[in-house]
């Protein structure tokens, strides 16, 4: 890993970021660490409970928590939530030692992929198509701000856009070749 900087995934709901995720830990044989769900192991409850029950404030302070906990971590992948990088606190904490590589989905291809899931509290409201285009409006400038590295996911299988992220951290081997 370069310098034993992290590889943080960063980008929209339904990027492919935690698939995307385990397959890159898996090729670099690195730690992975998925925010979302370490919260959601610590917390004994889904993140959709989680924003039910104890309400999306709640669940940002938990998120800023842990990522501050994981600021000296090495070598390793981190997923984060699509929200996480609008707090500034956390995007410090995640550049201390982080790459920061913004997974890049088109709005019509997160809609797809967003239909039928129910497991994204941020959108459980009827009007769902126009939630995930405003918020998609409203985050693309950051995500795009503050990334070190973009990744065009369209049309891409989770195993490419793995590869293709390798090939950007300079650690690209064909290892079908070797
Ligand atoms: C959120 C994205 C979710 C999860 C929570 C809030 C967001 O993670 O953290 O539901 O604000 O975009 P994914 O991006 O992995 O879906």
């Amino acid at each position: 890993m370069i310098e034993n900087k992290n590889i943080i995934l960063i980008g929209f709901m339904g990027a492919g970021k935690s698939h995307v995720g385990r397959l890159l830990a898996d090729r670099l044989s690195v730690p992975f660490l998925d925010i979302d769900n370490e919260i959601a192991e610590k917390e004994n409850m889904s993140i959709d409970e989680l924003f039910r029950t104890r309400g999306e404030e709640e669940f940002r302070k938990i998120e800023n928590r842990l990522i501050k906990q994981n600021e000296s971590r090495k070598s390793s992948v981190i997923v984060c939530g699509g929200g996480a990088v609008l707090d500034s606190r956390n995007i410090d904490s995640l550049r201390k030692n982080g790459l920061l590589v913004y997974l890049k989905a088109g709005e019509e291809e997160i809609l797809e992929r967003m239909t039928g899931l129910s497991d994204r509290p941020l959108l459980n409201v009827d009007d769902r198509v126009g939630e995930i285009k405003r918020l998609l409006c409203k985050r693309e400038p950051r995500y795009q701000e503050i990334a070190d590295i973009i990744i065009d996911t369209s049309g891409l299988s989770p195993e490419e856009v793995m590869k293709e992220v390798m090939v950007a951290i300079g650690k690209s081997r064909d290892k079908d070749k070797e």
